[in-house]
């Protein structure tokens, strides 16, 4: 691919994009200093060589999980990096099937950090940006699907279908104005029936542009449908809603109560999962929620340094500020507490006093 620079034309405001590095080209210690000189972060390349550039980054992260020389941290780093950036051109683009096949590629490759490098999603849950926006919260639905998933003991090609159906499950929010997806004050009318086309549009955006596999087609209809049938588009309850979209629902509502947004500041996990249980049990399948609680204590351990988790056995101690704090008691998954595990598991099957957030205390 060839690089351009933006270099001001002379008495004009006008910018003319001047190629600086050529493909092929190696990156040298020049460009660097001609980077310096004129204060530039930015490379720009030709639209047309997008498809390209998605290529690229998809391999280059490959190269960097399997090079030993790289630490888990910066693997972490770029992982996270480049699937905003893949996540961003397909929601730009998401009719373009190539911008999709990245994506689908690119989960694999995710997946594959996930399950064979024991400390990668502590690490990614340290890259996990609390301010909210529409691709860092499809990045982080995406992480934590795939991890959770893989933590149920789903196989792995399961496990690809749900963390691909998170990185795309709000693509068709991709024609919604930012002064909506962003409005600080409550939605008119008008303005939440557009919010609650997206996942009704998401699918029929992907439907006929790549072959999805369809747990994920549905992840994305289903992704805000209640278990309890109070959500949208259709109201659709139980057995109705597949089990990935029940997990997808579970996820996304973690990952949006934690985030900071611009009406609102983040909410420590300890507090989200509370709120969870006190306003969200019908809405969420509860057989999720325990497991689910002992996944968030394993995988934060050091990380999540503002919203620190820690875990035990069996009693699962999730910090936050002050008094948003405290001891959550859940076994972690296997025999009847597995909601995927072999044979159906009910409701009723999960002790759900159990699940009884403890009051606050010192973490
Ligand atoms: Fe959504």
């Amino acid at each position: 691919m060839d690089l351009y620079l933006p270099f001001p034309v002379e008495k004009s405001n006008q910018v003319s994009m001047t190629r600086v590095i050529e493909a092929f080209e190696i990156f040298r210690s020049a460009h660097r200093k001609m980077f310096k000189k004129h204060g530039l972060s930015h490379v720009y390349l030709p639209v047309e060589h997008l498809p390209q550039y998605l290529d690229y980054i998809k391999e280059v992260t490959e190269e960097v999980i399997d090079d030993p020389e790289v630490s888990t941290k910066i693997k972490a780093e770029i992982v996270y990096d480049n699937a905003a950036q893949i996540v961003r051109e397909a929601m730009a683009e998401p009719r373009l099937g190539h911008n999709i096949e990245v994506g689908q590629q690119y989960v694999k490759t995710v997946v594959r950090f996930v399950t064979e490098m024991p400390e990668a999603i502590e690490c990614l849950a340290e890259m996990m940006v609390i301010d909210y926006s529409v691709y860092t919260h499809s990045v982080n639905v995406c992480l934590l699907n795939a991890a959770f998933a893989h933590f149920l003991g789903l196989p792995n090609d399961k496990v690809n279908d749900i963390g691909l159906g998170g990185l795309l499950h709000d693509v068709g929010k991709n024609k919604i104005p930012e002064t909506i997806l962003k409005k600080p004050a409550k939605l008119d009318q008008e303005e939440w029936e557009l919010i609650k086309s997206h996942p009704a549009s998401g699918f029929r955006l992907l439907r006929k542009s790549v072959r999805l596999a369809p747990d994920t087609l549905r992840m994305i209809y289903q992704h805000h449908e209640n278990f309890d049938g109070t959500g949208y588009p259709r109201g659709l309850k139980h057995e109705q809603i597949s089990t990935p979209s029940r997990i997808i629902r579970l996820i996304d509502a973690y990952d949006a109560i934690t985030a900071q947004r611009c009406y609102k500041a983040a909410v420590p996990p300890f507090k989200a999962i509370k709120v969870m249980l006190r306003e969200m049990s019908g809405q969420i399948w509860s057989p999720l929620f325990e497991p689910f609680i002992v996944f968030l204590g394993q995988i934060a351990g050091g990380a999540f340094k503002s919203r620190r988790i820690n875990a035990g056995e069996t009693v699962v101690r999730l910090a936050g500020y002050g008094r948003e704090r405290g001891t959550i008691h859940a076994r972690p998954p296997g025999g009847r507490s597995n909601p995927v595990g072999p044979g159906p598991i009910h409701g009723s099957d999960v002790n759900r006093t159990r699940l009884r957030a403890g009051g606050g205390g010192p973490a």
